[in-house]
């Protein structure tokens, strides 16, 4: 084993994205997924969709207390979405580095919401925070299953 091996084990994991209405309206779909296609993780599924509110109010269910609750759920079904199921070693962690810190104006840049982004009430995407969320979220968008 070599001196770096027990500092990241390998997982194989699946964790949820969605691109928000703002950037399905922005034609960045193809922008999104070819950075995660490019830094080598697999998507599992891939939907456009029209988010019913039921679904956004279970997804952000954690923050029904917080007072953005009602925008971030009016928002998300003010238009249409992509969600997908992205595998790959470690894909949790790797997503959310790769999509950047919430507000996108400490998002670093290189990130998906550091180089695209600038407004917290539209910052692109979603992505699991960790491997439970992940579970909870793949089983809310996709509950037929991923590939
Ligand atoms: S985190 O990292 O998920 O814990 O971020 P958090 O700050 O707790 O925010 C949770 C989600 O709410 C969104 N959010 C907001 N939307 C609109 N306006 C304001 N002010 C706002 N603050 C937070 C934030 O984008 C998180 O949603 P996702 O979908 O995870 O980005």
């Amino acid at each position: 084993m070599g001196e770096l091996g027990n500092l990241n084990p390998i997982l194989m994991e699946t964790t949820l994205v969605l691109i928000k209405p703002g950037g399905v309206q922005r034609n960045l779909i193809g922008e999104i997924t070819r950075r995660i296609e490019a830094r080598d993780l697999r998507i599992s599924g891939l939907k456009l969709i029209r988010a019913e509110l039921a679904t956004v109010e279970e997804h952000y269910a954690e923050h029904r207390e917080r007072p953005f609750f009602a925008s971030v759920c009016d928002y998300l079904t003010s238009g249409p979405i992509v969600a997908l199921a992205v595998s790959g070693t470690n894909s949790v962690k790797a997503i959310r580095a790769m999509m950047g810190a919430t507000n996108p104006l400490e998002a670093t840049p290189g990130t998906v919401r550091g180089d695209l982004a600038l407004t917290i009430d539209d910052n692109l995407v979603h992505s699991s925070s960790d491997p439970e969320a992940a579970a909870r979220e793949l089983a809310l968008w996709f509950p037929e299953g991923t590939f």
